[in-house]
């Protein structure tokens, strides 16, 4: 991936999180996923008075790429105003481990977005939990075996 789809890919990360609805915490965080193909598919938090509900940027805009049928991901951005960036949770590592194990993660602090942190996901979580390894059979994966059969 060139420099540019990265700017590009944050840039699309703070644009997105404008469209946060975070009046619980006021930590808007935005989200950007980059296809295979160059396409961006975008994400911002949603949070719920039962706070346990609340959605992260990162899964918003990952289960609006799956279900629009996309399986690969060349990179994720997640923005938000916090010194380097900030970290997805658990629960988006193990959810980008599982859909998006090859992604890049970049991090960018909104005020400073040319400043990017790279991660991969095997080091966010080494030795996840995953279909293939840990339940019975091969889960498909594919756009039809996936759920849209
Ligand atoms: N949040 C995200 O959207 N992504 C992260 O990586 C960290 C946390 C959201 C969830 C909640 O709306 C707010 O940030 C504070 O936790």
């Amino acid at each position: 991936m060139n420099e540019s789809d990265k700017l590009r890919l944050i840039e699309a990360a703070v644009e997105a999180r404008q469209g946060a609805v975070a009046p619980y915490s006021k930590f808007k965080v935005g989200a950007a996923l980059l296809l295979p193909d160059g396409g961006i598919l975008t994400g911002a938090n949603v949070e719920s008075a039962s706070y346990g509900l609340t959605c992260c940027a990162e899964r918003v805009a990952l289960f609006k790429a799956l279900t629009s049928g996309h399986r690969e991901f060349q990179a994720i951005a997640v923005v938000a105003r916090v010194k380097g960036g900030p970290m997805p949770c658990g629960a988006c590592r193990q959810l980008l481990a599982e859909y998006a194990p090859n992604a890049a993660v970049f991090v960018a602090d909104v005020t400073r977005p040319k400043n990017i942190r790279r991660f991969r996901l095997e080091k966010l979580l080494p030795l996840a939990f995953r279909g293939e390894t840990h339940l019975m059979g091969k889960p498909s994966l594919s756009k039809t075996g996936g759920g849209r059969e």
